[in-house]
């Protein structure tokens, strides 16, 4: 089997799906891997670094779709990539499909067979997100923390405050992998953080680790006062493979004071908050209502170093299924299929696209 990995096309999107060193056991095990030029430079990882380890590099992206029978990369397909794409390929990376009707279209009628990273998992753990939820989770304290600040167009508020004045207010709505990140690293920069979440469990679990997080299990009242008074809104709520609910109406992101902020983390699966709408690093940021809204679907693009290494690792041992024909066999990638043979696979994209 041939393996591609391109370079990846969305703006600013620096990740690359495998590193030269999770390419090399593939080499050993007999399979051609192909990566685009330049496809891992932005990682931190050159062309030089995978041909030692027994890569063939391909001048572009045409030549290496036309080469490669699997196509392993991090981002869902987009513009010309798609006209790449063939009914023989088998295409590994993240999807989001259920947020992307034109996209999930064109791939059932390409007839290609499709595996989402993000639905990759079993018994509610998803090792391929996961690592990059968590990233997302930091970065979004990250962002919000800068987005505050009165030059950027912010209320003012320092996330932790300092002795004798109110610390920031931060609302994270999820309490999975990347909303328990964002709970903890607001947690120690010392704002008042609450969390919501239906699943009582893991809000209980994530309090054991921060004592001082306060919690929302249902929607409603309470949940439309918190946000009143919030001053960074985290939005991370998902339900596998299914567009995000929206738990945050417009009504209550009207009642936020000007200059508060909401990064949507969950909006690759369509958002999680009624005002966001997808946005990239090359302009991530709008106003609505006075809040700043930072909607970037692929957070993790601007740490792709880190990023990568975490990712890289984790998607060897799936990649192995497809590269033995064993993924049949295999539960989390029978989760991760999306579409084959012009059909939707998966459950949550029958119920929404044919059901
Ligand atoms: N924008 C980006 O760059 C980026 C990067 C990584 C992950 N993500 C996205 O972040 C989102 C969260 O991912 P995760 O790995 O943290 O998921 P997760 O499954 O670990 O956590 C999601 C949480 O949402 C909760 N939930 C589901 N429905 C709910 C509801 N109706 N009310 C309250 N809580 C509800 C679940 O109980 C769960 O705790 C996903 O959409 C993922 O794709 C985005």
């Amino acid at each position: 089997m041939r393996v591609g990995v391109p370079k990846e096309t969305k703006p600013h999107e620096g990740r690359v799906a495998l590193t030269p060193h999770a390419c090399a056991p593939l080499v050993a095990a007999g399979h051609e891997v192909y990566v685009e030029k330049d496809g891992g430079r932005r990682s931190g990882y050159q062309d030089e670094a995978y041909q030692q380890a027994g890569v063939i590099i391909l001048p572009d992206a045409k030549t290496l779709y036309a080469t490669a029978d699997i196509i392993v990369k991090v981002k869902e397909p987009a513009g010309v990539e798609l006209d790449y794409l063939q009914a023989h390929h088998l295409l590994f990376s993240f999807l989001h499909l259920a947020a992307n009707p034109s996209l999930a279209e064109r791939l059932r009628k390409i007839g290609l067979t499709a595996f989402a990273f993000e639905t990759l998992g079993e018994n509610g753990e998803f090792p391929l997100l996961a690592p990059m939820s968590r990233i997302a989770g930091k970065i979004a304290v990250q962002i919000g923390a800068h987005l505050l600040h009165e030059p950027e167009g912010g209320s003012g508020v320092l996330l932790g405050g300092v002795a004798d004045s109110e610390p920031g207010q931060v609302l994270v709505l999820g309490a999975g992998q990347a909303g328990s990140a964002a709970a903890t690293v607001a947690s120690a920069l010392g704002a008042t953080v609450t969390v919501l979440d239906n699943n009582s469990e893991r809000l209980t679990g994530l309090q054991t680790k921060l004592p001082g997080l306060k919690l929302l299990n249902e929607t409603g009242k309470e949940l439309t006062n918190t946000v009143a008074g919030t001053d960074l809104l985290i939005g991370a709520i998902m339900v596998a493979g299914a567009k995000a609910p929206v738990i945050v109406s417009k009504d209550e992101v009207q009642q936020m004071r000007a200059g508060s902020v909401i990064v949507d983390i969950a909006i690759d699966q369509g958002g999680c908050v009624a005002t966001s709408r997808p946005t990239d690093y090359n302009d991530p940021v709008y106003n609505e209502y006075g809040v700043q809204h930072c909607c970037v679907t692929n957070l993790p693009g601007a740490v792709p170093r880190t990023a990568t290494q975490a990712l890289s690792a984790r998607i060897l041992p799936y990649l192995e299924t497809l590269l033995t024909g064993t993924w049949h066999n295999n539960a989390p990638m029978l989760a991760a299929l999306s579409v084959m043979e012009g059909r939707y696979q998966h459950p949550a994209l029958i119920k929404q696209f044919v059901a």
